[in-house]
């Protein structure tokens, strides 16, 4: 028996856990953590009998533990605030953490699972990114089960492989809810259009992300610091059926890909279960059929992808404040204060008017994501006056 906590279980990453986990015999969860959804935590510590939450929003926790009684849980333990999230993050009975917030603010939930010497299935990309240097060590010691599809597919591909024998890697995109979109018709689009992606349903920040291509430019940093490839070894292609989920080419020229049909239930299981490969859906997948295209990204329309590169090649802090500034400018966006076309240009005069410093604590880190949301807001109030 494996004993989970999942970190972010009210998400569509973690609601897709746990129904995962509630085919899986072999699979416990031990803990359940939600930033204020303390109705859907409370639903879920039912279902799978948990005998542990925890709710960022302390005035949620207390909700949760005043009504946990009606729903037959008197046994239930409420953790409130982010000591009780922590706490989650690095509980003793745990053998793996599914790590599932987005945005900054899931650093030292990172790092706290990976300190206490947790193995941790990541999904909060911004969290690797933003902390990638500190991660390092970790990566090193092999504590770090990919969830995104794209670097569950390299890290499948690398089974078995001499990581030495890598000549590059190729993460595939789908391209987002505007790919065929012109540079006008993308100052067009609204918050719901960006809102709905052709293949995968996603929380709100990712989905605006994978439209900007933004989101490829974060995964093009996540294969950096969990592959330890250099940038010009980090290719990006747009697969629009998102049925190659990566490829890993090798110096003898051969390439190996992972193809799935998009559904985050398999990476997710696939972590979990680790090194096992266990059944985690109900429909059975029958032969692929059809065409599988593959092209270019189109740097001119979505020039969002190539500060990932800028970033990462910058390093230390950089990638952390490019993804911070990004957090304020997708919020922004949804929130109907800029344009989809004002977030590349707040996202670069951020980062060129950024001297990255090395990334030697989490006190750093929040100091610099603190100074670039403030960078960006202040772009923001300056756009929304004109
Ligand atoms: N969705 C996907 O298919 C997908 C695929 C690959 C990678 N990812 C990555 O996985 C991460 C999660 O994405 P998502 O789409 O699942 O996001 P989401 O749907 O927005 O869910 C976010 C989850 O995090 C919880 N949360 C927020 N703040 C928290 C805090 N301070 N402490 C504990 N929990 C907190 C939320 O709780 P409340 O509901 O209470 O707010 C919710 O459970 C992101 O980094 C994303 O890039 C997602």
């Amino acid at each position: 028996m494996k004993n989970v906590v999942i970190l972010g279980s009210t998400g569509s990453v973690g609601v897709q856990a746990v129904e995962v986990v509630k085919r899986s015999p072999g699979l416990r969860v031990v803990g359940l953590a939600a930033g204020s959804n303390w109705q859907r935590v409370l639903e879920q510590a039912k279902l799978l009998d948990v005998p542990k939450i925890a709710l960022w929003d302390a005035q949620a926790a207390q909700d949760a533990d005043r009504n946990k009684a009606y729903m037959g849980l008197e046994y239930l333990e409420v953790l409130p605030g982010q000591a009780g999230v922590e706490a989650l993050a690095c509980d003793p009975g745990a053998d793996l953490v599914l790590h599932a917030v987005p945005g900054f603010r899931g650093v030292r939930l990172l790092l706290k699972s990976l300190e206490n010497g947790k193995r941790l299935a990541l999904a909060g990309k911004e969290a690797l990114v933003s902390a990638g240097e500190l991660v390092r060590p970790f990566v090193e010691k092999h504590l770090i089960l990919p969830v995104d599809s794209e670097h569950s597919a390299i890290f499948q591909c690398l089974q078995g492989e001499d990581p030495e024998a890598v000549d590059y890697i190729t993460l595939t995109a789908s391209g987002g809810a505007f790919r065929d979109l012109s540079r006008h018709e993308l100052s067009q689009v609204t918050p719901t259009q960006a809102l709905n992606h052709p293949t995968w349903r996603m929380g709100r920040k990712i989905t605006v992300d994978s439209a900007t291509l933004f989101n490829k430019a974060l995964e093009v940093m996540e294969a950096h610091y969990l592959f330890g490839l250099p940038y010009d070894k980090i290719q990006v292609v747009i697969h629009r059926e998102s049925i190659v989920h990566s490829m890993v080419t090798f110096r003898d020229g051969s390439t190996k890909a992972q193809l799935a049909p998009p559904d985050m239930r398999l990476p997710i299981a696939y972590a979990l279960h680790f090194p096992e490969r266990k059944p985690s859906v109900p429909e059975s997948i029958g032969p692929f059929m059809g065409t599988l295209t593959f092209e270019p990204p189109d740097l001119e329309r979505f020039p969002c992808l190539s500060l990932g590169y800028e970033a990462g090649r910058l390093g230390g802090t950089a990638p952390c404040v490019l993804s911070a500034a990004d957090e304020i400018a997708v919020e922004a966006f949804l929130a109907g204060e800029i344009k989809f076309t004002d977030i590349y240009p707040i996202l670069k005069a951020v980062l060129d008017s950024y001297r990255p410093k090395p990334a030697d604590s989490v006190e750093m880190l929040e100091q610099e994501a603190r100074w670039a949301a403030s960078q960006a807001r202040e772009l923001i109030n300056t756009l929304t006056r004109r």
